[in-house]
């Protein structure tokens, strides 16, 4: 049981539709407006996160655009005033000093609201276009293990002196520090073995992707029984919701996006290629039909709206602290989330 109320964030949509691309509903759109204005009314309808996934291409067909995730994220600091900005980043992708550099300044645009989340990717066409290396699974999570052990310090405006295989970084140190508190949070999201040891090692949260409660019960287990230098690990839940006043209306509303799903099928076996079979979370997410990315709807957050609440609620016992959650008309569903589920997860709560 997590001693911190629930907190319930929104995926920016950074490459458009979660759960499928082809809906009439949801014509493609992942440009910045659309993204401002869906993060400032997330903002006022009471969510508390959002995480920006970092992409340089749209992963599901480059062809279609992608919102850039640092600068975004920086913009989107300026807007707000009380949601935390959680950027994703790729260590492959930045030097460590100067991606410390960049969070501390959106730290202080945020006033103290900013994160990051790493992630050690799997999309290859993405290093291959920029002419970077894509190491091997295990190399990426060394790599990135290294590079957050000179960027974790930075961040908290330690002076950092660092001689190792990948990174040397002698006399560095970040100024302005962090004004109110000792740096960005720092999440990680990842589910292999490497990626675990990493999130224990020097993660503050671990997002883990949608799946049955059961499997998140025994992730959190394995994970809580690390050691750790100070605070317990915190942790965080990918889901994909569908809410609805009846049963059927959830299953239905459920098929729709399913079946909508089919289509984006041909496009999705093309990128396919670029995937790397060694990333566990993929093969996690092929083991049960769904919606979404990320897990989606394997989390079972699909059926009314006091079912839906009373699973949130069983998952915060279990310890999840932080729901970063999809849904798709996006703006319709989040709203409807906030009025019909987030009251009665409260409810609960207070009861
Ligand atoms: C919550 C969450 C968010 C993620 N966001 C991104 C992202 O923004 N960009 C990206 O390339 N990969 C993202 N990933 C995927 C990671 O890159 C992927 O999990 C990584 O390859 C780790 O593989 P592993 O599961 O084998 O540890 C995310 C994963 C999780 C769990």
């Amino acid at each position: 049981m997590t001693n911190f109320p629930p907190r319930f964030g929104i995926w920016a949509l950074v490459h458009g539709s979660r759960a499928a691309r082809q809906d009439p509903e949801e014509p493609f759109d992942a440009c910045w407006e659309r993204n401002r204005n869906l993060v400032l009314e997330a903002e006022r309808l009471g969510f508390d996160s959002t995480l920006v996934a970092q992409h340089t291409f749209n992963p599901h067909n480059p062809a279609l655009g992608e919102l850039e995730a640092w600068t975004g994220s920086a913009a989107l600091a300026a807007l707000t005033s009380r949601i935390e900005i959680i950027a994703a980043i790729k260590p492959l992708l930045y030097n460590p000093v100067v991606l410390a550099k960049m969070a501390l300044q959106i730290e202080e645009i945020s006033g103290g609201r900013f994160a990051i989340n790493l992630v050690n990717a799997w999309n290859k066409a993405e290093m291959d276009k920029a002419g970077l290396p894509f190491p091997e699974h295990d190399a990426r999570y060394t790599l990135g293990d290294e590079w957050l052990s000179v960027v974790a310090p930075l961040m908290r405006g330690e002076l950092v002196n660092h001689k190792g295989p990948h990174f040397e970084v002698q006399g560095a140190q970040i100024v302005p520090k962090a004004a109110t508190r000792p740096g960005p949070r720092i999440y990680i999201g990842g589910e292999s073995e490497p990626a675990r040891a990493l999130a224990a090692a020097q993660g503050d949260v671990w997002f883990i992707n949608g799946q049955p409660i059961e499997d998140v019960k025994a992730l959190i287990a394995d994970l809580a029984r690390r050691p750790r230098r100070d605070q317990p690990l915190r942790y965080g839940l990918s889901a994909f919701v569908i809410a609805r006043r009846t049963e059927a209306e959830a299953q239905a509303a459920y098929e729709r996006l399913a079946a909508l799903a089919e289509l984006d099928k041909p496009q999705l076996a093309k990128m396919a290629v670029h995937t790397d079979k060694a990333v566990v979370m993929k093969q996690t997410m092929a083991k049960s039909a769904r919606v979404g990315t990320n897990g989606g709807t394997a989390a079972g957050l699909v059926g009314t709206y006091d079912q839906v609440a009373e699973r949130l609620k069983r998952f915060h016992e279990a310890g999840i602290e932080t729901f970063m959650l999809q849904f798709q008309p996006f703006e319709a569903e989040m709203r409807r989330f906030a009025e019909e589920v987030m009251p009665r997860v409260n409810r609960a709560k207070a009861a």
